[in-house]
């Protein structure tokens, strides 16, 4: 859905009650989520069975299966699917569920709904636990190690499957049609609906619906599916199944120019290259991994010493009274990477306090229209952030400070270093560090990773995950990225700022101690290219933190900034401030291919892009590589391995390397 520069706002809710019988009940399309008899079984008749499942997972011939969902309501079908998935033995494919809600149910209704069925408790945990609420937009959840991947997006089907169907990839294997009944509910059931539905489908796809109306019977026919009504669960008749028989190709939407489709498309390579290794390296290496593809990931030092070298970093995120990509990106990747961090710490994969803690953290502010508008927005969103005014922050903060500002419980501090050696960890990663500095070389189809004059590496398909280090490979130079130097002070934990239970942001930051040091800072020079640090930076971090924390001014004034130790990394940004992930275009096939957007900024070129084949980037993490890396490197592991992308295309776009090319187009500048 497009929401650039609608009011930032939570998405609408279900509104629900639960009969006599204690099922729930949309009060919006007056029908029930699930049947009244027996919701469980009736589910799993229609819509498993009605799609051969679990058998057709046995001799399935790719890596994951696909099933597409309109209504993802209470989860029920997902839980009876995912449940269904666990009983085959290991051989089965992953296991990609892909529903479509316009109305989520809140996380409180949600809970309730599925303590209905004591026997998927075990699995309606750590879906609740991972739940997105009410964040409008799209979103990953990753369960069970990552084999089973539920993208939940918060959109109208309608429009989500026309601009899906653009992209002009058939992804989905199984279709689960449960909107509302079409006489409650007709808009998901509509001809051009189904025709995208269809157009995202592979070849043998199948479908599966409790209604049979004729209409719909009808519309599937018309989308290119042959159907067949079989015997419906226990009083019910009769439910629907279907099969696509004919392939059907969307039209192409002929209001944007198509340069992020790939005029060529690869298979997914067994084995995948990755240069750098920071935090975009390393979580792009495990989220490879985690799809049973062999990486080899090449640093020219050590792991996390260059931007991903700090001793704590906050899991940042914004907030904005509009929406636009940056925010939208800014709040899905957080809600992504702190399910994710969650997830390291509770199973102790990293250390809780020494190698990161989600304490939350506390965003001052001294913008009080901002802060009105969106204490409204939040509300139903508090597990995601809250406004609050001095006095409260400064209880949860467990010190005294002045300010007003925004809460995010799910937030906190995390050791970049300790992040990135535990996510390769993976018998699937080869690690190669201390190599130099790094080329990547095109040979025929290869790419070879090549230092001091040897190849150390090669593979169909790379990914260059070199932070400031991308400006000088050689198919990257073009980019406009800029290096912004920052130095952090290691503040010693005295009694005067141990008390701080919770990271503060204010213009720089301050995390709890981690043995006996808080990180504080951090500097941000343009122009400084000194990897030293030094004395002013620590002034200038010291005198910042005592303009936020006025009570501690005179602790902090009487420190030695000549004494303190500090460390300096560089940022990698981009002129937008969003990151820099997608496939690496062929820059001079671009600038023919669209240089009519010279002369016509708005004209539609209808010209697929060409990029270099196999060739990924994820760089310009700025501030945030905490938070952006884990949804970029999940964004690239599906581009790779052609599964449905985390985002919707506006946000793909908005990522995507080729960004720059077009809009320099646009502005005559290329
Ligand atoms: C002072 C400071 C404070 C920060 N605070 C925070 C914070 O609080 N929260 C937060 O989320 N983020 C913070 N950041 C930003 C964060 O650290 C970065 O966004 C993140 O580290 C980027 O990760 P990366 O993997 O893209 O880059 P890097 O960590 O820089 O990794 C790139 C790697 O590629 C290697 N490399 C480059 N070129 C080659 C080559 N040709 N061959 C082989 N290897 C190569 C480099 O050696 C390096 O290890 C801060 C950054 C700085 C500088
Ligand atoms: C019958 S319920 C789905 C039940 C669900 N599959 C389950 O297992 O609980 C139908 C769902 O479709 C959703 N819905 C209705 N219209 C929609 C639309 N235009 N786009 C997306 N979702 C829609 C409703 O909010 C509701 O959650």
């Amino acid at each position: 859905m497009k929401r650039d520069n609608l009011p930032w706002r939570a998405v609408q809710p279900a509104t629900l009650y639960w009969n006599e019988s204690g099922v729930p009940v949309s009060d919006t399309f007056d029908d029930v989520y699930y049947s009244q008899e027996n919701g469980l079984e009736e589910s799993r008749h229609v819509f498993l069975k009605g799609n051969d499942l679990p058998q057709r997972w046995h001799n399935h011939p790719r890596r994951h299966f696909c099933i597409g969902e309109l209504g993802f309501g209470t989860g029920l079908n997902f839980l009876l699917t995912w449940q269904a998935w666990r009983e085959l033995p290991e051989s089965r494919p992953d296991l990609h569920y892909f529903s479509i809600e316009k109305h989520p149910l809140t996380h409180a209704d949600l809970a309730s709904a599925l303590t209905a069925w004591p026997a998927l408790a075990l699995l309606a945990k750590p879906l609740l636990d991972a739940y997105p609420g009410l964040l409008a937009g799209q979103h990953r959840v990753l369960l069970d190690d990552g084999r089973v991947r539920l993208d939940l997006w918060w959109e109208d089907a309608a429009e989500t499957l026309r601009n899906l169907a653009d992209r002009q990839q058939q992804l989905v294997d199984a279709w689960y049609l449960d909107g509302f009944a079409p006489s409650h509910n007709a808009t998901m059931w509509t001809a051009p609906l189904l025709q995208a539905a269809a157009a995202l489908s592979r070849p043998g796809a199948s479908l599966a619906t409790f209604t049979v109306a004729g209409q719909v019977r009808r519309n599937l026919i018309d989308a290119g599916f042959q159907v067949e009504k079989v015997a419906g669960y226990g009083r019910k008749r009769e439910c629907l199944r279907g099969r696509l028989e004919k392939l059907q190709t969307p039209a192409a939407n002929s209001h944007i120019s198509p340069w992020d489709i790939p005029a060529r498309t690869s298979d997914r390579p067994q084995n995948v290259l990755v240069v750098g290794g920071g935090l975009a390296g390393c979580h792009a290496a495990a989220a490879l991994a985690r799809r049973g593809v062999a990486v080899t990931l090449l640093e020219q030092g050590a792991l996390a010493t260059a931007g991903s070298g700090n001793d704590q970093g906050i899991l940042y995120t914004r907030l904005s009274r509009k929406h636009s990509a940056l925010v939208d990106f800014a709040l899905q990747s957080f809600q992504f990477a702190s399910t994710f961090y969650r997830e390291m710490l509770q199973a102790g994969t990293l250390i809780a306090h020494l190698e990161g803690d989600l304490c939350g953290s506390f965003q001052q502010s001294d913008n009080a229209t901002d802060m009105a508008t969106l204490g409204e927005a939040l509300v139903g969103l508090e597990e995601l952030a809250q406004v609050l005014d001095a006095s409260r922050a400064s209880d949860i903060l467990g010190i005294n400070q002045p300010s007003a500002g925004y809460w995010y419980p799910r937030s906190g501090w995390l050791r970049p270093g300790a992040v990135c050696r535990n996510l390769v960890t993976s018998s699937n990663i080869h690690v190669m560090e201390h190599c130099g500095e790094v080329t990547l070389c095109a040979d025929g189809e290869q790419w070879q990773a090549v230092a001091g004059g040897h190849i150390l590496a090669q593979a169909t398909c790379a990914i260059a995950a070199t932070g400031t280090g991308a400006k000088a490979m050689s198919q990257l130079q073009w980019l406009p990225l800029q290096t912004i130097r920052g130095q952090i002070t290691r503040l010693p934990a005295t009694h005067t700022f141990n008390g701080l239970r919770t990271a503060l942001c204010h213009d720089g930051y301050i995390a709890p101690a981690r043995q006996g040091k808080h990180s504080i800072g951090a500097t941000f020079d343009i122009s400084g290219n000194d990897p030293t640090p030094c004395v002013g930076d620590h002034r200038e971090n010291l005198a910042r933190l005592a303009d936020a924390i006025p009570v501690w001014r005179e602790a902090l004034e009487s420190l030695d900034p000549a004494t303190l130790e500090g460390r300096v990394g560089f940022r990698c940004a981009s002129p937008d401030y969003l990151p820099v992930v997608g496939p690496a275009p062929d820059v001079s096939r671009f600038l023919d291919d669209f240089a009519p957007l010279r002369k016509n900024a708005r004209k539609v070129v209808a010209t697929q892009g060409s990029f270099l084949p196999g060739l990924y980037v994820s760089t310009a993490h700025g501030s945030r590589g905490l938070t952006s890396t884990p949804i970029a490197a999940e964004l690239l592991a599906s581009m790779i391995c052609s599964e449905p992308l985390p985002f919707s295309r506006a946000l793909c776009r908005a990522l995507a390397p080729a960004r720059f090319i077009i809009r320099d187009l646009a502005c005559n500048r290329m």
